[in-house]
């Protein structure tokens, strides 16, 4: 049987740009959730049929969309429909409702005393945010109407909560409101690549936004995540917010599996997660080539011999990058033996730079870093190099020469720094890592665990880290590879596949 798979995305796994002969040139789009879904369809083979939808983030993105009949392609091949979504509703839906409304709901990062403030101008956010999600339930089901059934619909993240249940909606009309006699055409996925706030913080929300974003995604057949404690907080949400019939089942291991069912307005909705490594033989054979060696060679003579601490994050303020730079002034502050003796690799790449909180981040990234230059660097010693462009191979080459890697965000859905960075490195490295990443109930046995909060535990955790016999490190890092390469993308979507049926 044919293999019909959609995939729905704010972001697609291709943005272009205009050169500059008014020209466009497509690149590969970036982050955590578009590297597992692409390479997650590359797994199913040819016999499968994709179609991508995302929206248009760029002008050049735009005129693409504008000039697409049939779809464009990405580099990988896979057919992507690019929404060309008015820009007022697409700024104030991605923008203001989910980057700074429930990106920071759900890592739980509001300044409570003064955010978050639901007003007038809050409900027009909210307006935009169901224009944005009924466009892409729209698209989604234009294209269920045209195939032949066998049909799974896999769509991603906060940005779309309620286009599960529109597009039930939609599936349903084009039946002629008979759901419960023919065959709904399509099964729907939805997969948060986030963690889930428990209710005492979700309540924060209006109540009526509060009880559509639960009941959107309670539209789907499967409501995904990478780690349980994500879908057991979506659960409680769901029970306490909408008064829903939950059944927990629990998962035996650490995933993949259901772990509860959730019925309500007479339709079940399978609560599951999936966790998310990383293909570890693609990652070793990119990291064989030439322009990650001679990054290595470059961030080797910038350091020398000495030991490595090294993170890679966007500057996000849910990765919480400044207590990770107060921590590493804490370790050369109380162990000065490690003053001379180690440098601080600090690769933090600009993000969302719409959003005024992130570019005041931004600011006291930078300052911060200043003064711990300032503070403790010599003649001959920098301790701590910060480089603040976007750089793939060297972030690989950094991995590769870590001494000890530093994961410490504040909550995060999974984290694929903390699975790369293993697989990578060439000696084995500590991984100093946040109980909070959804990571940590797959890598907890080998890594060094910290509370994010505690500036203090971190630094002895570098500490700990730094002076790690080296079978240890050899060992625990071994381990952490190994681990991080039993969920690759294949097994990750394919799994979430498999759980839908056939489609119908
Ligand atoms: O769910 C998190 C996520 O979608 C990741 O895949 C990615 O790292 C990040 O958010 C990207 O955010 P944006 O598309 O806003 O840059």
């Amino acid at each position: 049987m044919s293999q019909r798979v959609l995939v729905a995305s704010n972001r697609g796994p291709v943005s272009y740009q205009f050169g500059a002969d008014g020209s466009l040139n497509g690149s590969r789009g970036g982050g955590g959730m578009i590297a597992g879904v692409t390479d997650g369809l590359a797994a199913l083979g040819p016999e499968a049929s994709v179609t991508w939808i995302c929206a248009a983030l760029s002008d050049a993105d735009r005129a693409v969309a504008r000039s697409q009949e049939t779809g464009s392609h990405d580099e990988g091949g896979i057919p992507v429909r690019m929404l060309d979504i008015a820009p007022g509703i697409f700024d104030r839906a991605y923008n203001r409702v989910a980057n700074s409304t429930l990106w920071f709901l759900l890592h739980q990062l509001f300044d409570t005393p003064g955010q978050p403030r639901f007003d007038r101008e809050f409900r027009r956010d909210w307006a935009a945010y169901l224009a944005y999600n009924e466009a892409f339930a729209e698209a989604l089901a234009q294209e269920a109407a045209t195939g032949d059934g066998g049909l799974r619909v896999l769509i991603q993240d906060y940005h779309l909560c309620l286009a599960p249940r529109m597009l039930r909606d939609r599936l349903r009309d084009q039946l002629g409101g008979h759901a419960g006699e023919a065959r709904p055409a399509a099964a729907i996925g939805h997969f948060c690549h986030t963690p889930w706030a428990p209710p005492d913080y979700y309540r924060m929300l209006p109540d009526q936004v509060g009880r559509a974003l639960l009941d959107g995604i309670l539209g789907a057949d499967r409501a995904g995540f990478h780690a349980e404690r994500w879908a057991s907080a979506f659960m409680d949400c769901c029970a306490a917010v909408l008064g829903a019939d939950v059944t927990r089942t629990g998962l035996a291991g650490p995933g993949p599996g259901p772990v509860g069912r959730v019925t309500y307005r007479g339709h079940v909705t399978e609560v599951a997660v999936h966790p998310l490594g990383v293909d570890a033989a693609a990652l070793r054979e990119r990291a064989r080539a030439g322009d990650v060696r001679a990054h290595a060679g470059a961030l080797r003579r910038s350091a020398g011999d000495r030991k490595l601490i090294v993170r890679v994050d966007r500057t996000e303020l849910s990765k919480n990058i400044v207590r990770g730079l107060e921590a590493y002034r804490e370790l050369l502050t109380t162990r000065p033996q490690w003053r001379g003796q180690v440098v601080h690799l600090v690769f933090a790449y600009p993000s969302r730079s719409a959003v005024p909180e992130y570019r005041a981040y931004t600011d006291l990234v930078r300052q911060l870093a200043l003064e711990i230059t300032e503070e403790f660097g010599t003649a001959d010693w920098d301790p701590l190099i910060l480089e603040v462009k976007d750089d793939y191979p060297r972030s690989l080459a950094a991995y590769a020469l870590a001494d000890v890697l530093l994961v410490n965000p504040i909550r995060d859905g999974m984290n694929l720094v903390a699975q790369e960075g293993p697989v990578l490195s060439e000696r084995g490295c500590a991984l100093v890592l946040s109980r909070e990443a959804g990571a940590a109930a797959t890598l907890a046995a080998d890594a060094l665990l910290i509370n994010p909060y505690d500036v203090t535990e971190t630094a002895d955790a570098l500490h700990r880290a730094l002076e790690m016999p080296d079978a240890e490190r050899r060992r625990r890092g071994a381990a952490l590879a190994a681990t991080a390469a039993s969920d690759p993308p294949g097994r990750w979507l394919g799994g979430q596949l498999a759980s839908l049926g056939p489609g119908s």
